[in-house]
């Protein structure tokens, strides 16, 4: 009895150590192989800007998405004067042939503007929310313009055919965009060969512009969120009052 008791002991301790450790270690390997690729390339942080949705990507806050409540606000009469949206559209360098996809269309306001330059060509208007295709059906039938095609796309895919598209434009949408990664890399799909994107967003580097933190972005940002994804930078058109152009190339390898 005094003999086996340490023993007994010894061993007891040993077991409890093995069955005390087995679900550690089995949980330490869940977490590691439960890590998303999108944990890895966003993060979460709970001390942020109060316009921003605490998701970072490549060190900038990704802004919160602009209601379908905003559409009058996207449609105001003064909007033309104030951003030249008709030097913004006679500078995307359209070819009558050209099938364009403008991403967070919103109400379409520049999809309408783009298609009457494109006859032979169309306009994929694409946003996330439904109500916003619904403004854009109701404009079609108001303007009468056949060749805009709304498309409903999701928080991470534009829902565009592959290889279809000679030119993706952005106005005002791309810093919402919750998975930009993820729908830059739809986007890159999407573009044909050669395929141009151009980013149009308020000028990051100026604070005297009168829109929101977040809803602005420097050329440096884009520039190296778009290299993410494969796109190289062509050009900036600084010809608007308050805007980047910025045109990128997919490159036919890609
Ligand atoms: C500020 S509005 C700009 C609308 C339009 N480009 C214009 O300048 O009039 C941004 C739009 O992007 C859309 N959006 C945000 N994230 C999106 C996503 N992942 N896919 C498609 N649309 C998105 C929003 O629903 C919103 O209509």
């Amino acid at each position: 009895m005094t003999k086996t008791a340490p023993f007994i002991k010894q061993l007891t301790v040993i077991i409890l150590t093995i069955i005390l450790l087995l679900p550690l270690n089995a949980c330490t390997t869940a977490t590691a192989t439960n890590i998303a690729p999108s944990d890895i390339i966003y993060q979460q942080r709970t001390v942020h800007n109060p316009d921003g949705t605490g998701k970072f990507y490549m060190g900038r806050e990704i802004a919160r998405v602009m209601g379908y409540e905003g559409a009058s606000w996207l449609e105001r009469p003064s909007r033309g004067m104030e951003e030249k949206s008709a030097r913004l559209v006679n500078n995307l360098d359209l070819k009558p042939t050209d099938i364009v996809a403008d991403i967070g269309a919103g109400t379409g306001y520049f999809s309408f503007r783009i298609a009457p330059l494109v006859p032979e060509g169309k306009v994929f208007a694409v946003d996330l929310q439904p109500e916003m295709i619904n403004f854009i059906e109701l404009n079609k039938q108001e303007k009468n313009i056949a060749n805009v095609e709304p498309v409903l796309g999701s928080i991470d895919n534009p829902n565009l055919p592959e290889n279809s598209v000679d030119l993706v434009v952005m106005v005002d949408a791309y810093h919402e965009f919750a998975y930009p990664r993820e729908m830059m890399q739809g986007i890159v799909k999407a573009l044909k060969p050669g395929g141009r994107t151009v980013s149009i967003e308020y000028r990051g580097e100026n604070p005297m512009i009168p829109i929101k933190g977040l809803h602005k972005m420097t050329q440096q940002q884009v520039k190296k969120e778009m290299a993410a994804v494969g796109l190289v930078w062509k050009e900036t058109k600084d010809m608007l009052p308050q805007q980047h152009l910025m045109v990128f190339e997919k490159q036919s390898q890609i």
